[in-house]
């Protein structure tokens, strides 16, 4: 499948087959293609809690309006963010990268990030959004369907998973077999957002 065919493929999903499993080698896939995904300094913040357990998945469903994603697909992916990564071991982010390179980068990253736990936050939160369209279009090129999703309680959720204190949950993604969308998609005309060289 083209990338163009995948977006356009791509639905937020309602209702997933829960009676389908998806193999662990589709599963390796799914995961490590999404890995190429950029993100800021390569610090791939990405912390993803692949929940199988459907005690947990119900758990989860209740503090998320009932959605039937979230006990229906093959995966629950909640998407969580190391926001402390930056200061994790940072040279293994930049192993392959040539000694120069290295010798300015690891320097700038620290001084980018520490002391400014907004920009750590933000940071991590755009390598998260990436990482998950990289998720959902490789879903879509192995036949799966998904659906990103925020109508949950972020607490009672980050409670759940047992979230680690410097982490934060940044959306999850269900993934499976799709029964079908019920309504047609919409979008806003592109003259409504595109802005010819400044505002
Ligand atoms: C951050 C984010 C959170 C979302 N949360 C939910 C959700 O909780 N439940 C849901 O059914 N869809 C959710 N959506 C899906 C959007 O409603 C959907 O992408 C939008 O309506 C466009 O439809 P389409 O993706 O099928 O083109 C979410 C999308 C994003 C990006």
């Amino acid at each position: 499948m083209d990338v163009i065919e995948a977006v356009k493929r791509r639905r937020a999903t309602k209702a997933f087959d829960p009676n389908h499993r998806i193999s662990a080698e589709a599963k390796r896939v799914l995961l490590e293609t999404s890995a190429l995904a950029p993100s800021a300094y390569n610090i791939q913040h990405w912390r993803v809690v692949d929940v199988q357990d459907s005690a947990v998945r119900e758990d989860i469903r209740k503090v998320a309006w009932g959605q039937a994603q979230v006990t229906d697909a093959s995966l629950l992916l909640v998407l969580c963010a190391d926001l402390d990564a930056w200061q994790e071991n940072p040279p293994r982010y930049w192993a392959t990268a040539p000694q120069p390179v290295q010798d300015f980068l690891l320097p700038k990253l620290d001084e980018y990030y520490r002391g400014k736990p907004q920009v750590a936050r933000d940071e991590a939160m755009r390598s998260l959004g990436l990482f998950g369209m990289a998720l959902m279009l490789v879903a879509q090129d192995l036949g799966y369907d998904s659906c990103p999703m925020d109508g949950f309680d972020f607490d009672a959720v980050a409670r759940i998973i047992g979230l680690p204190e410097h982490y934060a949950i940044g959306y999850m993604i269900a993934i499976g077999r799709g029964t079908g969308n019920s309504w047609e998609r919409n979008r806003i005309p592109v003259a409504d957002w595109i802005v010819d060289n400044h505002f």
